[in-house]
């Protein structure tokens, strides 16, 4: 496996591969990482990741300081599932992204009310790293579905002609979603966070033939008596993100919660 930590190691690789499926990451890989160079394995050309903890999607009060960054580790999981190359550009590397704003209606909901810079920040290295790559297919995983709908509705608004792939959260054991910030919980944050996906998946198959509102409600509820502080919890158009009052098919039920500093996100659609 190539890693390429300037510009210049990009440009020789792209110059002599084919078709790029392109997988973007933050580090820290754990299976659902993994499982997107899989997916991307599967079709024609090169498979390449890249690691970049992006400034411009934290917060100032968020946590770029303690993102865990595990380069090593990261490599030999991407050399063991035969990912072509990584690129591993250097910390500035955002200051030279032209700077964009996300789709408005998409990116004001859910995780934009608390985290309002978030998916600009999401979107301006995507598209600085897309232009870069010039990628044929990429790959993003369906946990943060509304990352996965903003940078799909980016692609087709934009000339790139880049196919995107969304693919299935995977889980742990338990049932939680994997995700970098599982590693910052204590153990018993840990313990109580395995009951987040079973109380959204319970209420999610509930919302077929239930009152929303009430079971919003006693959601938010049964998270708080775990400690949880609750961000969202809603029933959305799993188009247009719109919070739905009455089930439809393909409901999408998501939630944000936080636990001590760690903050989870998860989804279920209902169909
Ligand atoms: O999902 C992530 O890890 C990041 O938001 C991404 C897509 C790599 C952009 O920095």
């Amino acid at each position: 496996m190539k890693v390429l930590n300037s510009l210049n190691d990009l440009d020789k690789f792209l110059n002599s591969s084919g078709e790029i499926n392109f997988v973007p990451t933050m580090g820290n890989l754990h299976y659902g990482h993994l499982k997107l160079v899989t997916e991307a394995n599967k079709f024609d050309g090169v498979t390449l990741a890249s690691i970049y903890v992006n400034p411009l999607q934290f917060g100032p009060n968020e946590d770029l300081d303690v993102y865990p960054r595990t380069l090593d580790q990261d490599l030999m999981h991407l050399e063991a599932i035969s990912c072509d190359a990584v690129f591993c550009p250097a910390p500035d590397f955002a200051k030279n992204a032209i700077k964009l704003s996300a789709n408005s209606a998409l990116s004001k909901k859910l995780c934009g009310i608390s985290r309002p810079h978030f998916f600009d920040g999401v979107i301006t290295i995507l598209n600085y790293l897309f232009q870069l790559v010039r990628p044929t297919n990429v790959f993003f995983g369906l946990k943060d579905y509304q990352q996965y709908l903003i940078v799909k509705d980016f692609l087709i608004n934009s000339n790139l002609n880049i196919d995107i792939h969304g693919v299935p959260t995977q889980r742990e054991e338990d049932g939680l979603a994997m995700s970098s910030r599982n590693n910052l919980m204590s153990s018993q944050q840990r313990i109580n966070a395995k009951h987040l996906p079973v109380i959204l998946k319970e209420i999610a198959k509930r919302s077929k033939y239930e009152n929303l509102a009430d079971l919003k409600i006693e959601g938010i509820e049964r998270l708080e008596k775990l400690n949880f502080n609750v961000d969202y919890f809603l029933f959305c158009n799993s188009t247009t993100l719109e919070e739905l009052f009455k089930f439809e098919p393909n409901t999408l039920v998501a939630i944000a919660a936080k636990l001590g500093n760690v903050r989870l996100i998860d989804n279920f659609i209902i169909q």
